[in-house]
Parts: structure tokens; sequence; C-alpha cells
């Protein structure tokens, strides 16, 4: 199939032009060699809204290729007025679901898992297709998903509270978790699938329903994913305890205002982040933000380069530099900084054959998203150049059909120069020079953002001054591995600007929770905290 593949985007990249022109009636989902998608349900024209059925009244948008530009399929997405209904009965479903004790809704989860292996290859390609990331990173994506269903079906059997010690005799101090209610999910295009997963398992394991407007660019993998959840819901005769709106600013705006959504987890840009926080807040609802990342790899003068090449090179090029983990700043010892770039270059050097559409074998650099990243690619180099900044390697956008950049290296730059301090989502890195891992820990920690950071070393001090309250302020603090690629067994998320939520892993399902302290006094008389008198008679 991929070899077929590979021959059929040769055959659409020559014939962009002509296609494009009568992209009216030319989708990719009407070609047998896309029949992956009717595997997954999807139909030329699919309804965006799922609240126990399927239905969309608002705009119809296309979902395009970003490997050729062609269109894939059409959706036809929800309004206000939909949404609003969508959350009402969500919460009508909430109210059964907490009713369900935790391991039964793990079980649930567990049939979502298995159900997700049963589609993770097309499910997978069409996680490629939409984004533009290549085929390995498709599949992974929906494995990550699979993974935090195993997660959580443990996780339901033994998250727990606790049993505190009281200063009154005969009394006991319990704390429990409860459910928050109705969760939105706002995800990102650049990982369409995993990000709702993590979440809905999380919060559904926890005894929360889940209502998910995906990102308008990739509302097929939306779509995909949702039938796959409602066939175990609708198996298990269960209310609509996950729900899709898919839409634009207006059902977004909406979402994050009304007052029954007790809790946004959202995933985006710094700016739109923040506005999200400040609108949740406004109303006491809750919030996880995961935002941006300016993320640093710092090569101390121990280091073992070959790796840190390796990983530098998956790290800046992997999804084509559209991760939240992205590295975009690569912060070298002063001896090693030249040979280092050298050695970077040649490696780059060898990936241009490698670039090409997503779904080709061969490829292991996809086109960007959209062609907005194009233009701000283009832009951030530009800006790069008239800052003094060398393009040692690549700045070219490749004049072909789809969104193809060149992944570029840029030196020379000063550690806070304006587009060092920003984040653009496409291939570019930054090296820079530094004098010693404490200027690097200074320069890695200056960024508004904090959520993944670096550092390879095999000096034992240097690594935990890295790990310690002196090393990197982020979420994620890494020691000879990538900044990108974290698992789903750890809190996945970071500071500042980044947000401050946690996602996945760890004790992150406290956040899906409100937290009861209860104190129970079996005296058989009372007796007031602090030792406090308060009686007559
Ligand atoms: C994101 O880029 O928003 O660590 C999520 C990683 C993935 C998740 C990235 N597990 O790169």
């Amino acid at each position: 199939m991929i070899a077929h593949l590979r021959h059929l985007t040769r055959l659409a990249g020559r014939g962009h032009n002509r296609l494009a022109s009568s992209a009216s009636t030319s989708y990719l989902i009407d070609q047998p060699e896309y029949s992956f998608l009717k595997e997954l349900g999807l139909e030329r024209n699919n309804p965006g809204v799922y609240s126990g059925h399927w239905q969309g009244r608002g705009p119809t948008i296309t979902s395009y290729d970003p490997g050729t530009g062609q269109a894939i399929a059409k959706v036809r997405q929800g309004n206000v007025q939909e949404l609003q209904q969508t959350i009402g009965l969500g919460v009508e479903a909430y109210k059964q679901w907490r009713q369900v004790p935790a391991p039964v809704r793990g079980e649930i989860v567990r049939q979502i898992g298995d159900e997700l292996r049963k589609y993770k290859e097309p499910l997978g390609k069409l996680v490629s297709l939409e984004v533009g990331k290549i085929y390995s990173e498709g599949q992974g994506e929906v494995q990550e998903f699979i993974d935090i269903c195993d997660y959580a079906v443990g996780l339901s059997r033994i998250y727990s509270g606790q049993l505190i010690n009281s200063e009154r005799a005969d009394h006991t101090i319990l704390e429990a978790w409860r459910p928050l209610g109705l969760v939105g999910v706002i995800s990102a295009y650049n990982f369409p699938n995993a990000v709702f997963g993590w979440n809905a398992a999380i919060a559904l394991t926890t005894g929360n329903s889940v209502l998910w407007k995906g990102a308008p660019s990739t509302p097929l993998v939306s779509v995909a994913t949702t039938k796959i959840v409602a066939e175990v819901l609708r198996r298990n005769n269960l209310p609509p305890v996950v729900t899709l709106c898919q839409g634009g600013t207006d059902v977004g705006q909406s979402l994050v205002g009304d007052k029954r959504v007790n809790l946004v987890s959202f995933t985006g840009s710094c700016k739109t982040g923040q506005d999200v926080g400040v609108e949740v807040q406004r109303r006491f609802g809750k919030v996880i933000l995961e935002l941006g990342g300016n993320n640093a790899l710092i090569i101390d003068s121990s280091a073992n380069v070959k790796m840190a090449l390796d990983a530098a090179l998956f790290g800046c090029i992997g999804t084509s530099g559209q991760r939240c983990t992205t590295t975009r700043r690569i912060i070298v010892h002063e001896q090693l900084h030249d040979q280092f770039v050298t050695s970077l270059v040649a490696k780059y050097k060898q990936l241009i054959p490698r670039i090409g559409h997503q779904l080709d074998a061969q490829t292991l650099v996809g086109p960007v998203h959209t062609q907005q990243n194009v233009d701000n690619y283009r832009t951030t180099i530009e800006e790069a150049k008239a800052l003094g900044g060398t393009v040692a390697f690549g700045g070219k956008v490749l004049e072909r059909s789809g969104y193809y950049v060149e992944p570029t290296v840029i030196t020379g730059l000063a550690h806070d120069a304006s587009v060092v301090h920003r984040e653009t989502f496409a291939p570019i890195v930054y090296v820079l020079k530094a004098k010693n891992v404490d200027e690097a820990i200074a320069w890695n920690n200056e960024v508004e953002q904090g959520l993944s950071s670096a550092i390879f070393t095999e000096d034992i001090s240097q690594a935990f001054k890295w790990i310690g309250a002196r090393g990197s302020d982020c979420g994620i603090v890494n020691i000879n591995t990538t900044t990108n690629g974290a698992e789903i067994g750890g809190a996945f998320g970071g500071e500042k600007a980044t947000g401050g939520g946690r996602e996945s892993g760890s004790d992150a399902w406290k956040q899906y929770c409100k937290r009861a302290t209860i104190t129970v006094n079996h005296s058989g008389e009372l007796a007031c905290a602090q030792g406090v008198v308060f009686n007559v008679e």
C-alpha cells in the first residue's frame, strides 16, 4: 500500500495544478488507493457533531492533504446552538457515568483501547495524511492513545485518596477524589488523536464525561476517532459520555465560556491559551493549559556527541518541527560548537532525498501542515538573517505541490535575539555557543516558555545541577535523550507561558477531579478544632 501511495504521490505532485482546478469533484476518499478512509467509516461529506447521534448544521469545511494540496473529504461542522445542546447531553451523561464504579469505567476504557488496536493502521494513516506527519509517527500517535487506555485501566483500580491523622481524639480525616463533571478538550492539529486520547482516557476513568473540539484543519481524525469510541459506547448501552463538536472560533469561545464545562483542557498557542485561561477563570472553571515550547538541547563538553547529534536530528526535524516539544535551540559548549555544526549539517544533507510525501515509505521529513506554517517559516528565516544569523543549512521553501520546506540550521545569533525567543512551528533550529553549563542553563531558562529541555553530559555533577533547583525550569527535564517524544507514564506539560498544566501519567489524573477533605467525628462528643471552646450549658 505504501509503495502504491508513493507512486500516487508522484503523480499527484506533477498534476497538482490541474487537480486543484477540478477540486470540486476530486476527493482522495473517492480513490481506491485511499480505501482505508472508508474502513474508518468516513464518507465524502461527514457530519462533525456527535452527541449520541451524528449531525452538523454549521459551515462545511474541506480537509486537505498537506503533502499534495488535494482535498481529502469534507466535514459539516457544528454551530453554537448544536454545541450548547451537546453540552446539555454531556452533562446528563455525566450524571449516570459518575454512578458507575471506577473499575467498571476502566473496563469501558479498556474496550476503547482494544477498538483502537483494530483500527490502528488506517487511523494512524489518516493522522499522517491529514497532519502531514510520516507513517511511523501517525502509527505512534495512535499507539500513544492505546497506551494511555492501558494506563487508565490500571488507574481505575488504584487511584485513591488517603487517611490523615486528626488532632482530635476519635476523629478521622479522609481525602477523596471525585469527578468534576463535563471536561472540554480543545486539541491542536499537530497531535489530533493522542492529545484527545490522554485527556479522555483519564477524564472518563475518574468519572467525567468529555466534550471534544478538535482543530478545524484535522476534522477527519476527530470524526474517525469519535466513531471508534462511539461504537464502544453503543455496544455497552451507555449515554454519550464522549461527545464531539467540530467548529470554528464561535464554537470554541462558546465552549470556553460555558459554566457547564467544569474543566477546559486546551492545547495550542500561548496567546490563545492565555485568553482561554482568563475566560475560564472568570467563571471559576478549571483549566489545563498545554501551550507553546521553546525547547533547548544543551551539549556539555563531556557529551557523547554521536548520540547528541542523533537526538538533535529527531528533536529538530521530527514531525517537521511541529511538536510542542521540538528542539528549537541547541546550546553547545564553545569547545565543541564548530565541529558540532559541521557534523549536524552533514546529517541534515542526508535528509534532503528523504523529504517527501508523508505516506511515502522513504520519507523522514514530511510537509508542514498549512500555507500559514510556510509563511511563518519564511518570515522567521528572513528575520534571522536580518539580525545577522547565518543559514548554515536549508532556508528555502521547496517549489512543489504541498507545503514543503527545507529543515534549517541557523548559527551566529545572540541567545536573546527576537527570533530565538519566539516559537516558530517549523523545522528551524538555532545553534548557540555557550561558555559553560551555567551559561547554557541561564539561556535555557530565559525564554517565556517552559515545556521541554535536555542536556547531553557524562558529568554527574552537571547532570544533577541540571535537574536540581538551579537547573532547567521546564516541566520536562531530560538527560541524554531528546526534548521530544515524551512517554505517557510521566506527567506531560510545562511551566511559565506553557501554561502550567499536566496531562497523561503520574498523578495528572488529580486535575480531572475535585478533592474532598472529610472530617469524621466518631467520638460521640463535639470538639472544635484548635481546642476552641464554644458552648453554653
Ligand atoms: C505536543 O506536541 O503537543 O512528547 C504533544 C511528545 C509527544 C507529545 C507531544 N508525546 O513529543
